[in-house]
């Protein structure tokens, strides 16, 4: 490290998610410093490092790479540009948490999974933040003790209250749905092998063109079904919520129940508005370990094997959804360093 006593990272790409990790590593993440931020676009950068002390901006992830005072990236690009940052961070041995996707399909992904399984050793991180958020974490810790018995099923939820202008059908599995793939798969310790997707009667209120809500069933390797309902323009607000089934019990978290009220004759509680606040300390833990094991020599959390498995069921999932039919996943050979 160039700092006996902080990680030095740069930030790559400064749009929502990537000026949020800078706030979170300047002022919530302790252990770290933003060292760099880039952006293509030389205005947002420049206006992102002046908000940090210290802090250089530039427009080529390449630059800040070659950097002495950065130490280790936090990428937050669009997916497209995620493989080239990361087979150049490879090359150079950087650590990496790269927001999900790891890579937008599975053959780039496959890429980067042979570049790091060539190293021998891990390199990056993959920001599936749900890992990370209190209640997900609680309810891995019940399944994986086996008090209930083994998961038959899972039951998820995923509502946001409006899509961004331009959703596509695709996106719906590449962007939201990639998360119900890693967290059954993280659960339930196993790969998805296939995908269905059906379609429900669809909303009024979703935009022309996008079919919403959907269902989506996926099928494990050890027979468990687990189902997800994707409805990204609710209305109502942000809610994700998951119910295990087990063999002696249900465990189901997400509910939102913070505080509740009672007043004029009625109870009642809120629903968070966006990912931001429902995951806000899921985005802040994963960061906060992130820094904690990359300054000890370490990698952990999802990894380039869980970022490429995801974009595997991905690709399944748009074609079930395309062709109505159900989809297996191809998953090439699991190299030894992720087993
Ligand atoms: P955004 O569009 O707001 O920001 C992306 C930024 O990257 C822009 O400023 C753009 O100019 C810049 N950029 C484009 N190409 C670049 C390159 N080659 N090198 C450096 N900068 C480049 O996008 P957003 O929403 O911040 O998403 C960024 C990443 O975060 C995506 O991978 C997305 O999937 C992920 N994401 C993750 C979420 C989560 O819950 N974990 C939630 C939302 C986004």
């Amino acid at each position: 490290m160039s700092s006996a006593s902080t990680l030095g990272v740069a930030v790559v790409g400064t749009g929502r998610m990537g000026a949020d990790h800078v706030r979170r590593l300047a002022t919530v993440v302790s252990g770290a410093r933003v060292a760099a931020v880039v952006d293509v676009d030389p205005e947002r950068v420049k206006r992102v490092a002046a908000t940090v002390e210290g802090c250089a901006a530039y427009t080529d992830p390449a630059a800040a790479m070659a950097d002495d005072s950065v130490d280790a990236l936090l990428v937050a690009s669009p997916g497209p540009a995620h493989e080239a940052t990361l087979l150049a961070a490879l090359d150079r041995g950087l650590p990496v948490l790269c927001e999900k996707p790891l890579t937008p399909d599975p053959e780039s992904a496959l890429r980067v999974v042979a570049a790091e399984a060539g190293l021998g050793r891990r390199r990056v991180q993959v920001g599936f933040m749900r890992r990370y958020d209190a209640d997900y974490l609680r309810l891995k810790e019940l399944l994986a003790a086996g008090t209930y018995g083994r998961t038959l099923m899972l039951h998820n939820r995923h509502r946001n209250p409006a899509s961004p202008p331009g959703f596509t059908d695709r996106m719906t599995v590449d962007d939201s749905l990639v998360h119900e793939i890693d967290v059954t798969r993280w659960l339930l310790a196993e790969e998805i092998t296939a995908v269905r997707a059906l379609r429900p009667a669809p909303s009024g209120q979703a935009p022309r063109g996008l079919q919403d809500p959907q269902l989506f069933v996926f099928e494990t390797a050890g027979g468990r079904l687990v189902d997800t309902e994707l409805f990204v323009n609710c209305g109502f607000g942000y809610q994700v919520s998951c119910e295990a089934v087990a063999e002696r019990g249900t465990a189901r978290i997400g509910e939102d129940h913070g505080l509740l009220t009672n007043t004029a004759g009625r109870w009642g509680g809120e629903i968070t508005p966006g990912f931001e606040q429902r995951f806000e300390g899921a985005y802040d833990r994963q960061v906060q370990r992130w820094v904690d094991a990359t300054r000890r020599g370490e990698v952990e959390g999802p990894s380039c094997w869980d970022g490429y498995a995801a974009a595997a069921v991905c690709a399944a999932g748009v074609r079930a959804q395309a062709t109505g039919e159900r989809v297996e996943v191809a998953l090439a050979e699991r190299p030894a360093l992720y087993r």
